[in-house]
């Protein structure tokens, strides 16, 4: 089984988004699936400029050259496919964004109601990934991800009516800024006390193990994977984080 993670933070190997994917790949590696890691800040993908060749003139072929080309091959070849990106504006970051509209050849134009949604159906019809969608973000309202969750549940009907490419499961953690925090060491944290979060990462390796043996995320990992990082009200955590940023900002304003 092979699983591709597409990660769309600017900060790629540096960044939170990569804190949850890594652990989320070696569950799954444990569970006996090759994997690959594509930071997409890193590629030269191109976003898709509407010429609709890869539906019209050239099927499945998209007239950019670039990384994509390598890149839809790989996927061609998959099973499960990670998209992982950081909240941005309540939704993806722009990477991820151009990775996505790339995806157009996978598709056929024509149109039909597959599963009660109008959807496009698939050029490769006997291929049947399983996506899951990997976020975090700064704010620790859960809701923060209603938007970006709600476009990937549209995109994966308009894909071949969700049949081809289900979402099996999500990761998408709010405060996700405490997850480096957590593992700094206590003089350099911005954090007032000590956070153990260890418990998150293990949930994360467990998630990526279920997704290759099970086929998805439990609820019960699910559930764990989106406890709060801290017993506190949301008041009392913006109290925090803007003492947090007085101290990080006294020098330089
Ligand atoms: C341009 C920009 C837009 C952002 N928009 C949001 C947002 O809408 N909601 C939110 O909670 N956090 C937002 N954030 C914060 C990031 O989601 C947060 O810092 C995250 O931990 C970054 O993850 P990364 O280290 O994987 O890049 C934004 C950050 C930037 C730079």
């Amino acid at each position: 089984m092979k699983v591709l993670a597409f990660q769309g933070s600017p900060r790629a190997k540096n960044s939170n988004t990569d804190m949850i994917v890594q652990p989320f790949l070696e569950g799954a590696r444990q569970a006996g699936a090759s994997t690959e890691t594509f930071y997409l800040s890193k590629l030269k993908i191109t976003p898709c400029q509407g010429c609709l060749d890869c539906w019209m003139k050239t099927p499945g072929i998209c007239s950019l050259k670039d990384d994509m080309g390598g890149i839809l091959e790989k996927i061609l070849e998959s099973d499960i496919i990670v998209f992982a990106t950081p909240l941005y504006n309540c939704t993806m970051t722009a990477y991820m964004k151009a990775f996505i509209e790339r995806l157009l050849p996978l598709e056929n134009p024509r149109m039909k109601i597959i599963n009660g949604h109008p959807a496009h159906v698939m050029r490769y019809p006997d291929k049947n990934w399983k996506w899951v969608l990997i976020s975090n973000a700064a704010r620790p309202d859960q809701k923060c991800f209603d938007n970006l969750l709600d476009g990937f549940q549209r995109k994966s009907h308009v894909t071949g009516g969700g049949l081809h490419t289900p979402i099996v499961g999500t990761i998408l953690r709010v405060s996700g800024l405490l997850m480096a925090a957590a593992s700094e060491n206590a003089e350099n944290s911005i954090l007032p006390f000590d956070l153990d979060i260890d418990w998150f990462f293990e949930a994360c390796i467990q998630a990526g193990k279920e997704v290759v043996e099970l086929g998805k995320i439990t609820q019960e990992t699910h559930e764990i994977l989106h406890r709060p990082f801290m017993d506190m009200k949301i008041e009392e955590i913006f109290e925090m984080g803007s003492k947090a940023l007085d101290v990080l900002l006294a020098d330089i304003e």
